[in-house]
């Protein structure tokens, strides 16, 4: 796909996903997201840049993690999942995160400002990871750390025909390297090749639960990125989508929900002095 139109199809397909997120992926993405944090380690005082927000799943935690003398900038290209976490941020008083939407291939920042740089599950949908690792080194200064969560292998995602499913009906794949980190060693090399040192990653399971075939297509089809393109099915598409999904994730059905197996892998790095 070209870049220009898998970044328009992120930006406004988490738009539409914007409201159904949080709700349909918090407590499936927890463990995930908890031993990002614990990867990263962000200490009082830091001043922390998180790539790809979202509603803020790891933006809250991480800001309490570094207190009030530190400072959290967090991005997404996404206008509406930066004004959902914006307004979270104002409900619970949280003063020591800015949120601004911006793209991670090209971040506002001067060199050297950031002694943590992260982002949680956010790399799959850039068109450039590489670019958006090699921004990440740029703006940390020498000492700093980079920490990335992505999905691990295709096979290893109980989930994941749902981009067949979807793709099978739209003009041009919706996430066509989606599992491209995911791979032995693919975000290692990645990340030494944006320049980091002292790699250290982690490969992990999770079970994503859902209480029914309903919440299961939920997240799946309206909070995730395939949004856009299901947003403009027509009623029968939508069955028909939702029927094969259900299938596809049959062998992981328990009573009336499901206990879908994910991969995650976590990679953290540091800029040389
Ligand atoms: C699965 S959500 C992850 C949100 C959050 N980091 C979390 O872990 O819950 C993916 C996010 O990546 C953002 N995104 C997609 N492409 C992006 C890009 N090129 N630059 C910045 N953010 C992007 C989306 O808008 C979306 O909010």
């Amino acid at each position: 796909m070209e870049p220009r139109l898998q970044l328009r199809v992120q930006r406004y397909g988490w738009d539409k996903a914007a409201g159904y997120y949080e709700h349909s992926w918090e407590r499936q993405l927890a463990e995930a997201q908890r031993r990002l944090l614990d990867a990263a380690g962000p200490q009082p005082g830091e001043r922390v840049l998180e790539l790809a927000c979202g509603t803020g799943l790891v933006t809250f935690p991480l800001a309490e993690r570094i207190g009030p003398e530190g400072a959290l900038a967090a991005t997404d290209i996404s206008e509406k999942m930066v004004a959902a976490a914006g307004r979270k941020a104002r409900q619970i008083g949280c003063a020591n995160v800015v949120f601004q939407r911006m793209g991670a291939e090209e971040l506002a920042f001067e060199d050297g400002r950031f002694d943590l740089a992260l982002c949680s599950l956010g790399l799959m949908y850039v068109p450039d990871p590489g670019q958006a690792l090699r921004e990440m080194h740029r703006v940390l200064r020498p000492g700093g750390r980079a920490v990335a969560l992505v999905w691990g292998k295709r096979s290893n995602c109980g989930w994941a025909d749902i981009f067949p499913i979807v793709d099978a009906r739209v003009k041009s794949e919706v996430c066509p390297l989606f599992f491209q980190l995911g791979g032995l060693g693919a975000l290692d090399t990645r990340m030494a090749e944006a320049g980091f040192t002292a790699l250290q990653a982690e490969r992990f399971s999770s079970t994503l639960s859902y209480g029914s075939g309903e919440e299961a297509c939920l997240a799946a089809f309206r909070g995730g990125p395939v949004a856009l393109a299901y947003d403009r099915f027509d009623g029968r598409t939508r069955e028909a989508v939702h029927a094969e999904y259900l299938d596809s994730i049959s062998a992981y059905q328990n009573g009336s929900g499901y206990e879908v197996p994910g991969e995650f892998v976590i990679c953290s790095g540091v800029k040389s002095d």
